[in-house]
C-alpha cells in the first residue's frame, strides 16, 4: 500500500520537486499528504500547491520556545498518521522528545559527505580543506545535528575551478538523485533502521551508507 509522507521545507523545496516527480513517475510506492513550513511565502509551498498537495505553515517565530513549536508540528504531521517524514531544507534544530517520536521514520538531507562537515558553509568547507571530493547524504535524524546512522551517500568531484556556488550546484543536482533514491527504497520496505542499523533488502550497510552511483 501506498506510504503517506509529511515533507517538512523552510526554503525554495528542490528536493520536495524531485521526491513529487519521482511519485509522478511511479518510482515511489507513496504520496505525500502535506507540505509544512516553517516560513510562509517560500518557492516550497508553491510547488506543492502546483502538485495539488495541502501546505500549512507553522511559524516558529509564532511560539515561546522551541519545545512549544515542536510540540505543535507534531500535532500537525500525526494528524496525517504519515509513514515517513521527510525533512527537505528543514532548517530547524528539533527537540530531542520531537526526534525520538519519529525515530525510524524521519530522514534528513545535508549537503555533505556526512561525518564531514556538519552543520552550515559546507561547500566552503569542503574547499578550504581542499577535499578531493565533496557531496551529500540522506540519514535517518537522531538528537544530534546532523549525526544520524546514513543511508545514502552520493558523490562530486572537487575541480581546480570549483568556487562554493559551484560545488553547491553540482551537490543538489546529486541531492534530487539520492533523496528520491532513498525515499523510494524506505517506501517499497528496502531501507530500514533497527537494532541491526541500517538494513538495504536485510542487509546492514556500512556507517557510509549506501554509495549511490548515478
Ligand atoms: C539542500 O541543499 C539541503 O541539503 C540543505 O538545504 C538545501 C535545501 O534545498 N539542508 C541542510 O543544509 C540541512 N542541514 P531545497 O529547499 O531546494 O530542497
Amino acid at each position: 500500500m501506498a506510504k503517506q509522507i509529511v515533507v517538512l521545507i523552510s526554503g525554495s523545496g528542490s528536493n520536495l520537486q524531485a521526491i513529487l516527480d519521482a511519485i509522478q513517475a511511479g518510482r515511489i510506492e507513496g504520496q505525500v499528504s502535506a507540505v509544512i513550513s516553517n516560513k510562509a511565502g517560500v518557492f516550497g509551498l508553491e510547488r506543492a500547491e502546483t502538485a495539488g498537495i495541502v501546505t500549512e505553515v507553522i511559524d516558529h517565530k509564532a511560539f515561546d520556545s522551541r519545545e512549544a513549536f515542536d510540540i505543535e508540528l507534531a500535532s500537525r504531521i500525526d494528524a496525517c498518521q504519515p509513514d515517513l517524514v521527510v525533512l527537505a531544507g528543514f532548517m530547524r534544530i528539533l527537540t530531542a522528545d520531537f526526534v525520538r517520536h519519529y525515530q525510524g521514520r524521519l530522514l534528513n538531507i545535508h549537503p555533505s559527505l556526512l561525518p564531514k562537515y556538519k552543520g552550515l558553509h559546507t561547500h566552503q568547507r569542503a574547499l578550504d580543506a581542499g577535499d578531493a571530493e565533496h557531496g551529500c547524504t540522506v540519514h535517518f535524524v537522531t538528537e544530534e545535528l546532523d549525526g544520524g546512522p546514513l543511508a545514502v551517500q552520493g558523490a562530486v568531484s572537487i575541480d581546480a575551478d570549483d568556487s562554493a556556488d559551484s560545488l553547491q550546484h553540482k551537490v543538489h543536482k546529486v541531492e534530487h538523485q539520492i533523496y528520491p533514491y532513498t525515499v523510494e527504497l524506505f517506501c517499497a520496505d528496502r531501507l530500514a533502521w533497527s537494532e541491526h542499523g541500517v538494513t538495504l533488502d536485510g542487509s546492514p550497510l556500512p556507517a557510509s551508507g549506501y554509495r549511490f552511483e548515478g
